[in-house]
């Protein structure tokens, strides 16, 4: 491959235990320049000859390093009172340097933060600097790429955007293209895209399940209508609710969305005359999960949304933002003039409101959810916190409480918030927002809703609680 760099990355293992990864000596004996970040880091340790250990507590969140013995990694990276701050998240951490090697970073819980030995061009950290928590982490992987590893820029948004277009068109020629459109950003993307590549050869299905947010129908329908994009909207709220009907087991409810929904675009597929092709808003991150070994990982919630639609369909399969992640796509997303509202938007699950109605599912409820979310997010867009987080919406939980409203008794069920921040969504901490604010939505919510009776806010992280609550 004669690479000009190699980074090795973090991982949920341990260096400690007998079976875990090893990075091979020969790499490391190479004279390849090798950035190790966390797990990386500890491997090329143990491998090189120094210790690794395991303390009881693991360090996870906001540190602030000094830097001593000066590296290039470091390079015009500015210090805040000769501190950075950085994003820790590890178990074990080197204890013992390798031989002939020198710290660069330390923090107060991590003497050795960062190491390098520039002799052998190996580099080590063992926070994240690819997490957007890290300040400036941007700038020390840029260090590395560009004046250790000595790459050059060649690529620019608008050269890809070019060829992209360019390869759908010469893939797909004059046939037509369907695209299950829901609005997120990804298959927003891959709409805009398609849209400037083959305009009224793409046909997209948007499928109201009945479980989408206040006025989200519209929304998509006008904004994509107003763009000349051919969508056709399937109202079939009524058979998901029907199907969902008494259900309170989350992963029976996820399978009976997904398949529903299936089912649904499918028939609705079959009514659309020519059709060859079938597009996806697949990203890098999706084919990763659905490639990696996953013998040893236990099935934590049944994710994907259309598995299995291709295939039973027939058609040929068209993933052109398959090699993207989130960031690059909406890059690309606003270089093809994708309304901001929507590259912009929380993820939003396929399942919708289904999962986030703990225990049935019904007309009253998914209303009432549907409201208090909306207050919820208005507010936040109001004090201009919505785009400082990842995700937040409202759950309800079909659970009693007593409340005294006026001189009446009030006993109705209970919302709870959830907001959260995280870069990657495989972990994420709950928001710390502030307290008035909660208050004030919280106030809103009893007061406009008469059927809720409290709200409460959750404050769990990922791990141990999942971003959803089902
Ligand atoms: P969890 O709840 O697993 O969620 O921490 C991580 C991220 O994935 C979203 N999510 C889903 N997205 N279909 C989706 O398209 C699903 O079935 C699904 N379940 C969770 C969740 O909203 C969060 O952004």
């Amino acid at each position: 491959m004669n690479p000009l760099g190699i980074i090795l990355s973090g991982g949920p293992e341990t260096v400690t235990s007998n079976t875990a990864q090893k990075v091979n000596l020969g790499l490391l004996n190479s004279g390849i320049p090798i950035l190790g970040v966390c797990y990386g880091m500890q491997t090329s340790a143990k491998e090189l000859g120094g210790k690794v250990s395991t303390s009881d507590i693991r360090e996870f969140g906001h540190a602030s390093i000094s830097l001593s013995n000066k590296s290039v990694l470091f390079d015009g990276v500015d210090l805040n009172e000769d501190m950075l701050d950085v994003w820790m998240s590890h178990g074990d951490k080197v204890t013992t340097l390798p031989k002939d090697f020198e710290i660069i970073a330390s923090s107060s819980n991590c003497t050795i933060a960062g190491f390098q030995n520039i002799n052998q061009n190996i580099y080590g950290l063992q926070f994240h600097p690819e997490v957007t928590h890290t300040n400036q982490g941007e700038k020390i992987l840029s260090n590395f790429i560009f004046k250790i590893c000595g790459c050059s820029k060649n690529w620019s948004t608008s050269d890809i955007v070019e060829s992209m277009v360019s390869n759908v068109k010469s893939q797909v020629k004059d046939e037509k293209v369907l695209l299950g459109l829901s609005g997120g950003v990804d298959s927003s993307v891959v709409a805009m895209l398609l849209h400037k590549a083959i305009n009224k050869n793409l046909i997209c299905i948007f499928v109201d399940h009945g479980l989408l947010r206040l006025g989200e129908v519209e929304e998509v329908m006008s904004t994509f209508e107003a763009l000349n994009i051919d969508i056709r909207l399937v109202d079939a709220s009524e058979l998901f609710l029907s199907n969902l009907f008494g259900i309170i087991d989350p992963e029976k409810k996820r399978k009976i969305i997904g398949n529903t929904f299936i089912d649904v675009f499918e028939s609705e597929a079959k009514k659309i005359q020519d059709i060859k092709w079938l597009a996806q808003g697949t990203i890098y991150p999706d084919v990763i999960e659905s490639s990696s070994d996953n013998h040893n990982s236990s099935v934590i919630k049944s994710h994907h949304n259309v598995g299995g639609l291709p295939d039973r369909m027939n058609l040929k399969l068209l993933e052109p933002i398959r090699e993207l992640f989130k960031d690059e796509v909406k890059k690309i997303g606003a270089a093809l003039n994708t309304p901001s509202h929507i590259l912009s938007r929380h993820p939003f699950p396929g399942p919708g409101l289904g999962i986030r109605i703990m225990g049935d599912i019904n007309e009253t409820r998914i209303g009432i959810l549907q409201k208090a979310d909306k207050i919820f997010i208005d507010e936040l867009k109001k004090h201009n916190l919505y785009d400082s987080l990842s995700q937040a919406f409202v759950v309800y939980l079909p659970v009693k409480s007593v409340g005294v409203v006026g001189d009446e008794r009030r006993y109705e069920d209970v919302l709870a918030l959830r907001a959260v921040e995280t870069v990657d969504f495989m972990t994420a901490t709950w928001a710390h927002l502030p307290y008035e604010f909660i208050g004030k939505v919280s106030n809103r919510i009893v007061n406009e809703l008469s059927s809720i009776s409290r709200v409460v806010y959750d404050c769990t992280g990922k791990p141990p609680a999942t971003i959803e609550w089902e």
